[in-house]
């Protein structure tokens, strides 16, 4: 299994910011890891350029269950393809929060992601209210377990545990916690497919960075991260890339 480091720009970058991409090339043009950056849609493209013929892959931060329609603002997983992702990140919590996505339509979503031929990474988390109430796994159990497409494989489909109180707060879980967490996702997705699932890239997220990387790379069934504020700047996310690489 290659493990993933994958970074969300969410609704920030420019065409300037581009420079940043160069720089992680640069610095790191053949990582042991997987590199994947996910801009806003309007730079998709023109990242793809600069990944092209790169260890970089990039990807949309959401889509549409349909392939085309009336649904202004929205884009089809077709349309990130063409673009140039190979990756598309569904049901992150700022989108079931913000756009009150449930689960059953972040399964749709994936289902159309693989129907366009891109591997969704699909989001579950708890609230810390949930987490005080100890209510994450059962939280995180029908997250997973309604969001999940039909016919998923270790191929095709990566799942990341973001809890929802440790994104962009600088606050992490213990590394116990996130042992918790990552190990009852294995089991429950080995319960669906089988051993096929013991290959299938499960990453944290939430206030990754470099200065916490290693010892979070070191967890027990982390395969990865998806990174926000740090995967802005090419030495923050090259340095977690790095430690992902040595992990
Ligand atoms: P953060 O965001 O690294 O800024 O905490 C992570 C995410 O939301 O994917």
């Amino acid at each position: 299994m290659k493990k993933l480091a994958a970074g969300n720009w969410k609704m920030n970058g420019s065409l300037a910011a581009l420079a940043e991409v160069r720089a992680l090339l640069a610095a790191h043009p053949a990582p042991a890891c997987e590199m994947l950056l996910c801009p806003p849609a309007t730079l998709l493209a023109a990242m793809a350029g600069v990944a092209a013929g790169t260890a970089l892959a990039v990807g949309g931060q959401d889509c549409h269950p349909q392939g085309s329609g009336a649904h202004t603002g929205d884009i089809s997983a077709a349309m990130l393809k063409e673009a140039g992702a190979a990756y598309v990140i569904l049901g992150h919590s700022e989108r079931r929060a913000d756009h009150g996505e449930t689960d059953a339509l972040v399964k749709a979503k994936a289902e159309a992601a693989h129907g366009a031929g891109l591997i969704p990474i699909i989001c579950v988390g708890e609230t810390e209210a949930e987490r005080d109430a100890g209510k994450t796994l059962g939280v995180i159990g029908t997250q997973l377990y309604g969001s999940l497409p039909k016919d998923f494989t270790s191929a095709n489909l990566v799942v990341a545990y973001e809890p929802v109180w440790a994104i962009g707060t600088g606050r992490t879980p213990s590394l116990d916690e996130i042992a918790e967490v990552h190990h009852y996702l294995r089991a429950r997705l080995i319960a669906k497919i089988g051993g096929d699932a013991t290959k299938l890239r499960l990453l944290y997220g939430g206030s990754v960075k470099p200065s916490n990387a290693v010892e979070i790379f070191d967890v027990q069934n982390v395969d990865g991260a998806l990174v926000g504020g740090a995967s802005l700047k090419a030495a923050d996310f090259g340095a977690i890339v790095q430690a992902l690489s040595a992990a």
